[in-house]
């Protein structure tokens, strides 16, 4: 067998890479270790950034999402007894996020590429990476062989892509934190309009939502916590005392349809290539999910790589593909920063002496106060510019090119 693009991995980076490269005329096979059943559940991200949801919309995959789609524009972060809006509106006028489950993007993606034809495989189990640093690369998989001109690996954080690659050609940055995420998806209509980023003495907590009906729910307690010790009681009990703590809030409650825990982590490996072997999204880079980051960065990712690919095959010119790496690496380190950035403002750390707790009371203040520390953390959120939407300095105006430097 032969295709232009073997993709590993039918998350949203390998399904959107594939539906991407189509509407280039480039052929892909997507090969997923698990059902279609099991990835269309996977609950997991939420927050789609305004350029997440154009790029679904402009690629055909968005009218479910344009429907359902719950606009926000903004966000609310409650700590010391009060809750203070971050207004999109006013701090970066025109841009918002969408909530929309990250498994109904997966659904789209995989409805609109069964459509048009396009080959995806389920319960593949054993695909294998072969000789990605020749210009012959190809996957193996159940007794077969998948040649390719590239091999996009999609695959996620514990995937064979990344693991194949020989460790002295990537250089690993990684931070692990001292606690985890418990998520929480309940029948229940949610208890405010906007997303709650919630600090409190007894750790983090996030109040998010899927529809009028669900509501999406974040609890941090310690790193390996064992859900089978949070009941449903507690865990209501746990958010009750984490969220209701302004004057008049209630938090209504209803049947928990599922829950599990969540490591946190900060990981890149760098460069974010070997050969012909391209990785994409979580299996090149993890961020902690307090900036809404990670599906929105895998996103940007393959639209740089189609970007390259596309150019690749209509010129013959690998110079977008040599600069893939770099490209994507300057947005990634955005976000993880930004990433880190949450993550340490709002949760609570063992270590943290009074004099780290009062600094982390300041900060809370100065973004809930200081219009510039506010756009900071809009700006991110909402999601920055991609690289090309960015002016060109060589082909605009002395004065244009002032403001931009
Ligand atoms: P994945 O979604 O992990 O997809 C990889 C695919 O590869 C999987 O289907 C997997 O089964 C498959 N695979 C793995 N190994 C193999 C193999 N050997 N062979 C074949 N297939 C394989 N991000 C946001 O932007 N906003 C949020 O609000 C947000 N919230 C989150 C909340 C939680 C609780 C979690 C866990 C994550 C959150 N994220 C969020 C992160 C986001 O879910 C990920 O960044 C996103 O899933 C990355 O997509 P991906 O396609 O790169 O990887
Ligand atoms: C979610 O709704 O799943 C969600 C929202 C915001 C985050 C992370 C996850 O920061």
């Amino acid at each position: 067998m032969r295709t232009q693009v073997g993709i590993i991995g039918a998350g949203p980076a390998g399904l959107l890479l594939s539906h991407l490269l189509h509407l280039r005329g480039i052929d892909s096979v997507v090969l997923e270790r698990r059902s279609r059943d099991h990835v269309e559940r996977r609950v997991r991200a939420g927050v789609l950034e305004q350029g997440t949801v154009e790029t679904l919309v402009a690629a055909g995959v968005g009218d479910r999402l344009t429907r359902e789609g719950l606009v926000h524009r903004g966000i609310e972060l409650r700590y010391g007894g009060a809750g203070h809006r971050v207004a999109f509106e006013r701090l970066v006028p025109g841009r918002a996020i969408t909530v929309y489950g990250q498994q109904e993007v997966v659904k789209d993606l995989i409805a609109a590429r069964l459509a048009a034809g396009g080959d995806v495989r389920f319960e593949v189990g054993d695909v294998a990476v072969n000789d990605a640093g020749t210009d012959r690369p190809h996957l193996t998989f159940g007794g077969e062989r998948l040649d390719c001109d590239v091999i996009a690996g999609c695959d996620g954080f514990h995937g064979v892509s990344r693991a194949s690659i020989p460790g002295d050609a990537l250089t690993v940055y990684e931070r692990e934190y001292p606690f985890a995420w418990l998520g929480v998806l309940a029948r229940v209509e949610p208890s405010a309009e906007e997303l709650i980023y919630a600090w409190t003495e007894r750790g983090f907590a996030l109040h998010s939502m899927r529809s009028p009906e669900i509501s999406r729910f974040y609890l941090q307690v310690p790193a390996g916590e064992d859900i089978a010790d949070w009941p449903d009681e507690r865990i209501w009990a746990e958010l009750r005392a984490r969220l209701e703590t302004v004057p008049g809030f209630t938090l209504a409650t209803g049947e928990i349809v599922e829950k599990g825990v969540t490591p946190m982590r900060s990981f890149v490996a760098e460069p974010m290539r070997y050969g012909r072997l391209f990785l994409a999204g979580d299996a090149a880079h993890i961020v902690p999910p307090t900036g809404a980051k990670g599906l929105n960065l895998a996103v940007a990712d393959v639209r740089v790589l189609t970007e390259a690919l596309a150019h690749w095959y209509a010129t013959g010119s690998a110079d977008l593909l040599d600069a893939y790496s770099e490209t994507c690496l300057k947005r990634v380190w955005r976000a993880q920063h930004f990433s880190w950035w949450m993550t340490t403002l709002l949760h609570t750390f063992e270590t943290d002496d009074a004099y780290a707790r009062r600094l982390q009371m300041s900060h809370l203040d100065y973004v809930t106060s200081s219009e510039a520390a506010a756009v900071t953390l809009a700006e991110n959120y909402v999601g920055l510019p991609y690289e090309r939407d960015l002016p060109d300095p060589a082909q605009t105006t002395p004065q244009a090119r002032e403001v931009i430097e």
